[in-house]
């Protein structure tokens, strides 16, 4: 069965000083759109067809791995915000991000450095690499850490089509933005034991 554009949990107009509703018309509704159509004209006809979006990631290379990467990383990451500023981060989650990073704003800080530094387009990761082992990795185009047998629990898209529309350039306010608006129960739900 073809893959099909995922619904969005909240409304796109619901982000008033963060992402606009233009912002999410052309990321969900034009690129997001884009990697599933193309992943599936991929798969059509090839040994894929039937396979899981992860099992495509973790199994393809070249332009499926580009389309079929960018299309697991976009519903990642529109799962990732909330309209919601400061939501509480649950507690086993905060007491693994204060284990391995000292303390939540050490790992605030080190984490928005990452995706303001990660060069060019790309998307910057919180991971869970074991039992109780969180890291912060950057991959640039459609890369993701699963590839690598790591566990991707939080993403931010540094793509300029992230943010363009409403930041232009000012790739360290969206961030900022961004971090504010973290859906910290889904990124909880990430974790394995
Ligand atoms: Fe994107």
């Amino acid at each position: 069965m073809a893959f099909t554009l995922p619904a969005l949990k909240y409304a796109k107009n619901a982000f008033s000083g963060f992402l606009s509703e233009n912002t999410f018309n052309f990321h969900h509704g034009k690129h997001l759109q884009t990697y599933i159509d193309t992943t599936n004209k991929l798969v059509a006809g090839s040994d894929y067809e039937g396979k899981s979006l992860v099992d495509i990631v973790m199994t393809s290379s070249g332009p499926l791995f580009n389309n079929a990467a960018q299309a697991f990383n976009h519903e990642f990451y529109f799962n990732c915000i909330s309209p919601e500023t400061n939501v509480q981060v649950p507690e086993k989650l905060l007491k693994l991000i204060e284990l391995n990073f000292e303390s939540f704003e050490a790992f605030k800080e080190k984490f928005c450095a990452s995706a303001v530094g990660n060069f060019g387009s790309g998307w910057t990761w919180l991971m869970q690499t074991g039992t109780n082992k969180l890291k912060i990795m950057n991959t640039s185009n459609a890369g993701n850490p699963m590839v690598d047998g790591f566990t991707p629990l939080l993403t931010v898209d540094v793509w300029e089509h992230a943010y363009y529309l409403d930041y232009q350039n000012r790739r360290a306010d969206y961030v900022k933005d961004f971090f504010n608006h973290i859906d910290w129960n889904f990124v909880a739900s990430n974790l394995k034991d």
